[in-house]
């Protein structure tokens, strides 16, 4: 596994995102789609829900990552815990750039008064190959566009979800 690809790309996003979209993440509104996976205007993942609640894939894959990684620290469905932050809340105001950032390098926040340590994850393939997925669950959980909870349906996983696993996880 090239851990290196992920720094590269998610460097590469930071510095083109940050430039472009630094006030924040701006209208999560369908805009293109490529193979079942959705982008907004500005080219940034998103999330994409259809009558009765039925969820793309990604948001389907990334609400199943963030409970198998992330949830203990910051609480079911994104709303915090008393160790972490309620990402629902910071995905608000976050850029696609600073999540992928923070969740690759991790940041600390350690003093007198604070021992909050957010991990890095790049080296995780579990986490950085559904980047994406964990990206657009939660800006939907900011817009209040799903409730809490398992999604109910979700449309089916598009063969580009079955390569990028192969390629991406090493399981080829
Ligand atoms: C061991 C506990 C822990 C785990 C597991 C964890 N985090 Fe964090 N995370 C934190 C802490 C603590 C902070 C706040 C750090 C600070 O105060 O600077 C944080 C901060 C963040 C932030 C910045 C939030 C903001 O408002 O600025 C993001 C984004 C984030 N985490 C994403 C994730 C994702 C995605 C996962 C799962 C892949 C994850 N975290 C797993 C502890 C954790």
């Amino acid at each position: 596994m090239n851990v290196w690809k992920f720094v590269l790309i998610v460097l590469a996003g930071a510095l083109a995102g940050g430039a472009a979209y630094a006030g924040g993440p701006g209208d999560p509104a369908v805009a293109s789609s490529d193979n079942g996976k959705y982008a907004d205007k500005d080219g940034n993942p998103t999330y994409k829900i259809s009558g009765e609640g039925v969820v793309d894939w990604y948001t389907f894959s990334g609400f199943r990552r963030y409970h198998s990684d992330c949830h203990v620290c910051h609480g079911p469905n994104g709303d915090g815990s008393s160790l972490a932050p309620a990402l629902a809340n910071s995905l608000k105001t976050m850029s696609y750039a600073d999540f992928a950032n923070v969740v690759t390098n991790g940041r600390q926040n350690v003093n007198a008064a604070n021992d909050k340590v957010m991990p890095a994850f790049g080296t995780n393939a579990n986490v950085m190959c559904y980047l994406d997925d964990i990206y657009v669950y939660l800006r939907a959980r900011a817009n209040n566009a799903i409730p809490g909870g398992r999604p109910p349906s979700h449309e089916d996983k598009p063969e580009a979800a079955k390569q990028a696993d192969a390629s991406c996880m090493g399981t080829k």
